[in-house]
Protein backbone atom coordinates (compact mmCIF):
# COMPACT_ATOMS: atom_id res chain seq x y z
CA UNK A 1 0.00 0.00 0.00
CA UNK A 2 2.74 2.66 -0.96
CA UNK A 3 0.32 4.79 -3.10
CA UNK A 4 -1.03 7.65 -1.73
CA UNK A 5 -5.41 7.55 -2.19
CA UNK A 6 -7.44 10.38 -2.53
CA UNK A 7 -11.24 10.06 -1.53
CA UNK A 8 -14.01 13.10 -1.69
CA UNK A 9 -17.47 12.58 -0.58
CA UNK A 10 -18.76 16.21 -0.36
CA UNK A 11 -21.91 16.78 -1.89
CA UNK A 12 -24.51 18.77 0.32
CA UNK A 13 -27.44 16.15 0.28
CA UNK A 14 -30.97 16.56 1.52
CA UNK A 15 -33.16 13.81 1.50
CA UNK A 16 -36.44 12.70 1.96
CA UNK A 17 -40.31 12.99 1.03
CA UNK A 18 -40.71 17.43 0.34
CA UNK A 19 -36.87 17.68 0.27
CA UNK A 20 -37.45 20.31 -2.47
CA UNK A 21 -38.32 22.82 -0.43
CA UNK A 22 -34.87 23.50 0.50
CA UNK A 23 -34.52 24.81 -2.25
CA UNK A 24 -34.60 28.13 -0.39
CA UNK A 25 -31.45 27.05 1.44
CA UNK A 26 -29.91 26.74 -2.13
CA UNK A 27 -30.83 29.99 -2.69
CA UNK A 28 -29.53 31.75 0.50
CA UNK A 29 -26.21 29.78 0.53
CA UNK A 30 -25.42 30.42 -2.50
CA UNK A 31 -26.84 33.74 -3.42
CA UNK A 32 -28.58 32.81 -5.86
CA UNK A 33 -31.16 34.89 -7.11
CA UNK A 34 -31.36 34.55 -11.11
CA UNK A 35 -30.93 30.46 -11.41
CA UNK A 36 -31.24 28.61 -14.89
CA UNK A 37 -33.72 26.05 -14.81
CA UNK A 38 -32.12 23.34 -17.06
CA UNK A 39 -34.44 20.36 -18.02
CA UNK A 40 -35.14 18.30 -20.99
CA UNK A 41 -38.64 18.74 -22.73
CA UNK A 42 -39.94 15.03 -21.64
CA UNK A 43 -40.25 16.77 -18.01
CA UNK A 44 -42.51 19.74 -18.74
CA UNK A 45 -45.56 17.42 -18.81
CA UNK A 46 -45.00 15.78 -15.47
CA UNK A 47 -46.24 15.78 -11.97
CA UNK A 48 -42.44 16.28 -11.17
CA UNK A 49 -42.10 19.52 -12.80
CA UNK A 50 -45.17 20.93 -11.74
CA UNK A 51 -43.97 20.37 -7.96
CA UNK A 52 -40.51 21.92 -8.81
CA UNK A 53 -42.14 24.90 -10.31
CA UNK A 54 -44.21 25.39 -7.47
CA UNK A 55 -40.96 25.61 -5.59
CA UNK A 56 -39.10 27.91 -7.94
CA UNK A 57 -41.96 30.53 -8.11
CA UNK A 58 -41.80 30.20 -4.54
CA UNK A 59 -38.07 30.82 -4.07
CA UNK A 60 -37.38 32.87 -6.88
CA UNK A 61 -40.54 34.44 -8.12
CA UNK A 62 -40.50 35.73 -11.57
CA UNK A 63 -36.67 35.75 -11.68
CA UNK A 64 -35.48 32.75 -12.91
CA UNK A 65 -35.31 31.62 -16.19
CA UNK A 66 -36.00 27.76 -17.86
CA UNK A 67 -33.62 25.91 -20.68
CA UNK A 68 -36.13 22.44 -21.25
CA UNK A 69 -34.55 21.49 -24.26
CA UNK A 70 -31.84 19.29 -23.51
CA UNK A 71 -31.73 15.91 -25.45
CA UNK A 72 -32.19 12.29 -24.13
CA UNK A 73 -28.48 11.84 -24.90
CA UNK A 74 -27.46 15.79 -24.43
CA UNK A 75 -24.76 17.58 -26.74
CA UNK A 76 -22.55 19.65 -27.06
CA UNK A 77 -25.31 22.13 -28.99
CA UNK A 78 -27.20 21.71 -26.05
CA UNK A 79 -24.96 23.31 -23.74
CA UNK A 80 -23.92 25.80 -26.07
CA UNK A 81 -27.70 26.53 -26.37
CA UNK A 82 -28.15 26.19 -22.54
CA UNK A 83 -25.00 29.51 -22.14
CA UNK A 84 -27.27 31.34 -24.87
CA UNK A 85 -30.03 30.83 -22.21
CA UNK A 86 -27.95 31.15 -19.13
CA UNK A 87 -26.55 34.80 -20.87
CA UNK A 88 -29.71 36.48 -21.79
CA UNK A 89 -30.81 35.62 -18.50
CA UNK A 90 -28.12 37.40 -16.43
CA UNK A 91 -28.25 33.93 -14.17
CA UNK A 92 -25.77 33.71 -11.55
CA UNK A 93 -26.55 29.78 -10.82
CA UNK A 94 -28.07 26.17 -12.07
CA UNK A 95 -30.89 24.22 -10.99
CA UNK A 96 -30.55 20.94 -12.87
CA UNK A 97 -33.73 19.07 -12.98
CA UNK A 98 -34.55 15.24 -14.83
CA UNK A 99 -32.38 12.57 -15.60
CA UNK A 100 -28.72 12.11 -15.85
CA UNK A 101 -29.25 13.84 -19.11
CA UNK A 102 -30.69 17.25 -17.92
CA UNK A 103 -27.79 17.12 -14.94
CA UNK A 104 -25.15 16.10 -17.22
CA UNK A 105 -26.08 19.35 -19.63
CA UNK A 106 -26.23 21.82 -16.79
CA UNK A 107 -23.25 20.05 -14.76
CA UNK A 108 -21.49 20.58 -18.54
CA UNK A 109 -23.17 24.42 -18.37
CA UNK A 110 -20.97 25.32 -15.31
CA UNK A 111 -17.81 24.99 -17.86
CA UNK A 112 -19.34 27.27 -20.46
CA UNK A 113 -20.00 30.22 -17.69
CA UNK A 114 -16.60 30.11 -16.76
CA UNK A 115 -15.03 29.50 -20.45
CA UNK A 116 -17.49 30.59 -22.29
CA UNK A 117 -15.07 31.05 -25.16
CA UNK A 118 -13.58 27.43 -25.36
CA UNK A 119 -15.54 24.48 -26.56
CA UNK A 120 -15.92 21.66 -24.26
CA UNK A 121 -13.38 19.43 -24.88
CA UNK A 122 -10.77 22.50 -24.47
CA UNK A 123 -11.70 22.95 -21.01
CA UNK A 124 -8.68 23.13 -18.57
CA UNK A 125 -9.47 20.13 -16.53
CA UNK A 126 -6.81 20.43 -14.29
CA UNK A 127 -6.98 23.69 -13.21
CA UNK A 128 -10.68 24.74 -12.75
CA UNK A 129 -11.63 27.71 -10.90
CA UNK A 130 -14.52 27.66 -8.64
CA UNK A 131 -17.60 27.03 -10.87
CA UNK A 132 -21.49 28.39 -10.85
CA UNK A 133 -23.60 27.51 -7.83
CA UNK A 134 -25.55 24.20 -9.12
CA UNK A 135 -28.16 22.68 -7.23
CA UNK A 136 -28.93 19.11 -8.58
CA UNK A 137 -32.78 17.13 -8.59
CA UNK A 138 -33.17 14.00 -10.03
CA UNK A 139 -36.25 12.97 -11.32
CA UNK A 140 -35.20 9.36 -11.78
CA UNK A 141 -33.20 6.81 -9.37
CA UNK A 142 -30.39 5.25 -11.54
CA UNK A 143 -27.59 7.78 -13.28
CA UNK A 144 -26.53 9.17 -9.68
CA UNK A 145 -25.90 12.01 -12.09
CA UNK A 146 -26.78 14.45 -8.99
CA UNK A 147 -23.57 13.28 -7.03
CA UNK A 148 -21.14 13.10 -9.89
CA UNK A 149 -18.45 14.71 -11.04
CA UNK A 150 -18.37 14.36 -14.80
CA UNK A 151 -21.26 14.58 -17.86
CA UNK A 152 -21.47 12.36 -20.21
CA UNK A 153 -22.04 14.60 -23.74
CA UNK A 154 -22.42 13.80 -27.26
CA UNK A 155 -19.36 15.67 -28.81
CA UNK A 156 -21.48 16.02 -32.20
CA UNK A 157 -17.93 16.61 -34.62
CA UNK A 158 -16.04 13.76 -32.98
CA UNK A 159 -19.64 11.41 -33.73
CA UNK A 160 -19.34 9.49 -30.19
CA UNK A 161 -20.21 10.24 -26.51
CA UNK A 162 -17.28 11.99 -24.30
CA UNK A 163 -16.81 11.92 -20.60
CA UNK A 164 -16.10 15.47 -19.28
CA UNK A 165 -14.68 15.54 -15.69
CA UNK A 166 -13.45 17.31 -12.67
CA UNK A 167 -14.09 17.47 -9.16
CA UNK A 168 -14.88 21.06 -9.12
CA UNK A 169 -18.01 19.84 -11.41
CA UNK A 170 -19.63 18.69 -8.34
CA UNK A 171 -23.21 20.06 -7.35
CA UNK A 172 -23.13 22.28 -4.38
CA UNK A 173 -26.06 20.40 -3.45
CA UNK A 174 -27.97 17.65 -4.27
CA UNK A 175 -31.97 16.71 -3.66
CA UNK A 176 -33.21 13.83 -3.29
CA UNK A 177 -37.04 14.21 -3.13
CA UNK A 178 -38.73 10.82 -3.86
CA UNK A 179 -41.86 12.13 -4.67
CA UNK A 180 -40.63 13.73 -7.83
CA UNK A 181 -40.32 9.99 -8.89
CA UNK A 182 -43.45 8.73 -7.62
CA UNK A 183 -44.26 9.37 -11.96
CA UNK A 184 -41.71 7.43 -12.88
CA UNK A 185 -43.34 4.54 -15.30
CA UNK A 186 -42.42 0.88 -14.78
CA UNK A 187 -40.14 0.45 -17.62
CA UNK A 188 -38.12 3.64 -16.89
CA UNK A 189 -38.06 2.50 -13.19
CA UNK A 190 -36.90 -0.91 -14.58
CA UNK A 191 -33.76 0.85 -16.68
CA UNK A 192 -32.74 3.62 -14.23
CA UNK A 193 -32.58 1.19 -11.69
CA UNK A 194 -30.38 -1.29 -13.68
CA UNK A 195 -28.29 1.48 -14.16
CA UNK A 196 -27.46 1.79 -10.78
CA UNK A 197 -27.04 -1.68 -10.03
CA UNK A 198 -24.59 -1.39 -12.74
CA UNK A 199 -22.82 1.66 -11.63
CA UNK A 200 -22.30 0.03 -8.20
CA UNK A 201 -21.06 -3.55 -9.53
CA UNK A 202 -18.88 -2.13 -12.31
CA UNK A 203 -17.06 0.24 -9.48
CA UNK A 204 -17.18 -2.62 -6.36
CA UNK A 205 -15.07 -5.02 -9.37
CA UNK A 206 -12.82 -1.68 -10.67
CA UNK A 207 -9.73 -2.97 -9.50
CA UNK A 208 -8.71 0.67 -7.92
CA UNK A 209 -8.25 0.87 -4.57
CA UNK A 210 -10.90 2.95 -2.48
CA UNK A 211 -12.57 0.75 0.19
CA UNK A 212 -14.71 3.48 1.19
CA UNK A 213 -16.17 3.47 -2.00
CA UNK A 214 -16.76 -0.59 -1.59
CA UNK A 215 -18.23 -0.53 1.01
CA UNK A 216 -20.88 2.16 -0.36
CA UNK A 217 -21.08 0.06 -3.65
CA UNK A 218 -21.98 -2.95 -1.78
CA UNK A 219 -24.78 -1.23 0.39
CA UNK A 220 -26.15 -0.20 -2.98
CA UNK A 221 -26.38 -3.41 -4.34
CA UNK A 222 -27.94 -4.62 -1.24
CA UNK A 223 -30.82 -1.94 -1.57
CA UNK A 224 -31.26 -2.12 -4.58
CA UNK A 225 -32.02 -5.61 -4.90
CA UNK A 226 -34.67 -5.15 -2.16
CA UNK A 227 -36.04 -2.16 -3.45
CA UNK A 228 -35.80 -2.07 -7.22
CA UNK A 229 -38.71 -4.57 -7.15
CA UNK A 230 -41.12 -3.01 -5.17
CA UNK A 231 -40.49 0.31 -7.12
CA UNK A 232 -41.45 -1.38 -10.14
CA UNK A 233 -44.46 -3.16 -9.68
CA UNK A 234 -45.67 -0.47 -6.99
CA UNK A 235 -44.57 3.06 -8.24
CA UNK A 236 -46.53 5.06 -5.34
CA UNK A 237 -44.48 2.45 -2.56
CA UNK A 238 -42.73 5.66 -1.17
CA UNK A 239 -40.22 3.82 0.82
CA UNK A 240 -39.18 1.94 -2.37
CA UNK A 241 -38.57 5.33 -4.32
CA UNK A 242 -37.02 6.50 -1.39
CA UNK A 243 -34.24 4.10 -1.27
CA UNK A 244 -33.69 3.38 -4.93
CA UNK A 245 -33.09 7.05 -4.95
CA UNK A 246 -30.09 7.07 -2.16
CA UNK A 247 -28.62 3.46 -4.13
CA UNK A 248 -28.39 5.73 -6.91
CA UNK A 249 -26.21 8.62 -5.35
CA UNK A 250 -24.46 5.73 -3.59
CA UNK A 251 -23.85 3.69 -7.10
CA UNK A 252 -22.68 7.56 -8.28
CA UNK A 253 -20.27 8.08 -5.83
CA UNK A 254 -18.60 4.54 -5.65
CA UNK A 255 -17.84 4.98 -9.17
CA UNK A 256 -15.60 7.83 -8.65
CA UNK A 257 -13.47 4.67 -8.55
CA UNK A 258 -14.49 3.96 -11.84
CA UNK A 259 -16.78 1.67 -14.42
CA UNK A 260 -16.09 -1.17 -16.73
CA UNK A 261 -16.81 -2.88 -19.47
CA UNK A 262 -20.28 -3.15 -19.22
CA UNK A 263 -20.59 0.81 -19.66
CA UNK A 264 -18.92 0.83 -22.76
CA UNK A 265 -20.46 -1.91 -24.42
CA UNK A 266 -23.93 0.24 -23.56
CA UNK A 267 -22.69 3.67 -24.52
CA UNK A 268 -22.57 2.92 -28.26
CA UNK A 269 -26.21 0.90 -28.20
CA UNK A 270 -27.37 3.99 -26.71
CA UNK A 271 -25.68 6.69 -29.31
CA UNK A 272 -26.20 4.36 -32.23
CA UNK A 273 -29.68 2.61 -31.75
CA UNK A 274 -30.93 5.09 -28.91
CA UNK A 275 -31.30 2.32 -26.32
CA UNK A 276 -32.03 3.95 -23.05
CA UNK A 277 -28.76 3.70 -20.96
CA UNK A 278 -30.11 1.49 -18.16
CA UNK A 279 -31.44 -1.28 -20.55
CA UNK A 280 -28.48 -1.44 -22.33
CA UNK A 281 -26.56 -2.34 -19.25
CA UNK A 282 -28.96 -4.08 -17.58
CA UNK A 283 -28.79 -6.53 -20.86
CA UNK A 284 -25.06 -6.62 -21.18
CA UNK A 285 -24.19 -6.55 -17.16
CA UNK A 286 -24.58 -10.35 -16.52
CA UNK A 287 -22.72 -11.54 -20.05
CA UNK A 288 -19.96 -8.99 -18.36
CA UNK A 289 -20.31 -10.42 -15.24
CA UNK A 290 -19.45 -14.01 -16.45
CA UNK A 291 -16.49 -12.23 -18.98
CA UNK A 292 -14.62 -10.88 -15.90
CA UNK A 293 -15.17 -13.94 -13.51
CA UNK A 294 -13.46 -16.44 -16.06
CA UNK A 295 -9.99 -14.42 -14.88
CA UNK A 296 -11.19 -14.70 -11.23
CA UNK A 297 -13.65 -16.87 -9.85
CA UNK A 298 -13.41 -15.17 -6.39
CA UNK A 299 -14.45 -12.04 -7.99
CA UNK A 300 -18.11 -11.41 -7.08
CA UNK A 301 -17.76 -13.09 -3.99
CA UNK A 302 -18.85 -10.36 -2.05
CA UNK A 303 -21.14 -8.82 -4.42
CA UNK A 304 -23.34 -12.19 -4.03
CA UNK A 305 -23.68 -11.88 -0.50
CA UNK A 306 -24.65 -8.34 -1.06
CA UNK A 307 -27.83 -9.68 -3.79
CA UNK A 308 -28.75 -12.07 -0.59
CA UNK A 309 -26.67 -15.01 -1.55
CA UNK A 310 -26.21 -17.54 1.68
CA UNK A 311 -22.64 -18.67 1.23
CA UNK A 312 -21.05 -18.15 -1.89
CA UNK A 313 -19.37 -21.36 -2.47
CA UNK A 314 -16.48 -21.24 -5.02
CA UNK A 315 -18.76 -20.32 -7.86
CA UNK A 316 -19.98 -16.86 -7.64
CA UNK A 317 -19.39 -15.28 -11.15
CA UNK A 318 -22.35 -17.73 -12.23
CA UNK A 319 -24.51 -17.70 -9.35
CA UNK A 320 -24.38 -13.76 -9.64
CA UNK A 321 -24.73 -13.63 -13.99
CA UNK A 322 -27.48 -16.24 -13.51
CA UNK A 323 -29.63 -14.05 -10.53
CA UNK A 324 -29.15 -10.82 -12.36
CA UNK A 325 -30.97 -12.31 -15.58
CA UNK A 326 -33.15 -13.94 -13.45
CA UNK A 327 -33.49 -10.19 -11.59
CA UNK A 328 -33.92 -8.38 -15.11
CA UNK A 329 -36.81 -10.69 -16.30
CA UNK A 330 -38.74 -9.95 -13.27
CA UNK A 331 -38.76 -6.41 -13.65
CA UNK A 332 -39.71 -6.62 -17.66
CA UNK A 333 -36.37 -6.39 -18.95
CA UNK A 334 -35.73 -7.88 -22.31
CA UNK A 335 -32.53 -10.22 -22.45
CA UNK A 336 -31.68 -9.59 -26.18
CA UNK A 337 -30.19 -6.99 -28.73
CA UNK A 338 -32.38 -8.18 -31.45
CA UNK A 339 -35.96 -7.64 -29.45
CA UNK A 340 -34.36 -3.91 -29.69
CA UNK A 341 -33.89 -3.65 -33.33
CA UNK A 342 -29.90 -3.66 -33.34
CA UNK A 343 -29.47 -5.61 -36.51
CA UNK A 344 -26.99 -8.36 -35.99
CA UNK A 345 -23.99 -6.81 -38.90
CA UNK A 346 -24.01 -3.56 -37.05
CA UNK A 347 -22.22 -5.43 -34.29
CA UNK A 348 -18.76 -5.41 -35.51
CA UNK A 349 -19.19 -1.08 -35.72
CA UNK A 350 -20.28 -1.35 -32.39
CA UNK A 351 -17.97 -3.00 -30.84
CA UNK A 352 -15.03 -0.93 -32.72
CA UNK A 353 -17.15 2.18 -31.00
CA UNK A 354 -16.56 0.55 -27.73
CA UNK A 355 -13.20 0.27 -27.69
CA UNK A 356 -13.00 3.89 -28.02
CA UNK A 357 -15.00 3.71 -25.26
CA UNK A 358 -12.68 4.76 -21.70
CA UNK A 359 -14.63 2.47 -19.33
CA UNK A 360 -13.29 -0.44 -20.13
CA UNK A 361 -10.01 0.74 -19.07
CA UNK A 362 -10.80 0.28 -15.92
CA UNK A 363 -12.66 -3.14 -16.16
CA UNK A 364 -10.39 -6.10 -13.82
CA UNK A 365 -9.71 -7.87 -16.98
CA UNK A 366 -8.56 -6.24 -20.18
CA UNK A 367 -11.45 -6.67 -22.83
CA UNK A 368 -10.46 -6.74 -26.78
CA UNK A 369 -12.07 -5.44 -29.65
CA UNK A 370 -12.88 -9.53 -30.41
CA UNK A 371 -14.04 -9.72 -26.67
CA UNK A 372 -16.50 -6.71 -27.57
CA UNK A 373 -17.93 -8.57 -30.35
CA UNK A 374 -18.13 -11.62 -28.89
CA UNK A 375 -20.24 -9.95 -25.92
CA UNK A 376 -22.22 -8.34 -27.88
CA UNK A 377 -22.64 -11.71 -30.04
CA UNK A 378 -23.74 -13.42 -26.38
CA UNK A 379 -26.05 -10.51 -25.92
CA UNK A 380 -27.91 -10.76 -29.38
FE1 LIG B 1 -24.57 4.40 -16.18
Amino acid sequence: MSEIAQFRFPTDIRFGAGARLVLSDFAAKYGVTRPLLVTDSGLLRTQAFRLMMAEMDKVWPETYVQFADVHPNPTDQDVENAWTAYSQGDCDGIVGLGGGSALDAARALRLKVAFPDLALTEMPFNELPPLVPMCAIPTTAGTGSEVGRSSVITVEQMGRKVVFGAPPLMAEMAVLDPELTLGLPPDLTAFTGMDAMTHAIEAFVCPVFHPMCDGIALEAIRLVRLYLPAAYSDGTNLEARGFMQVAAAMGAVAFQKDLGVAHSLAHPLSSEFAVQHGLANAIVLPHVVRFNGQADSHLYDRVAVALGCAEPTGDSTSWVADFLSEFNRSIGITQRLRDLNVPREKLPGLAAKAMQDGCHLSNPRRCTEADMLRLYGETW
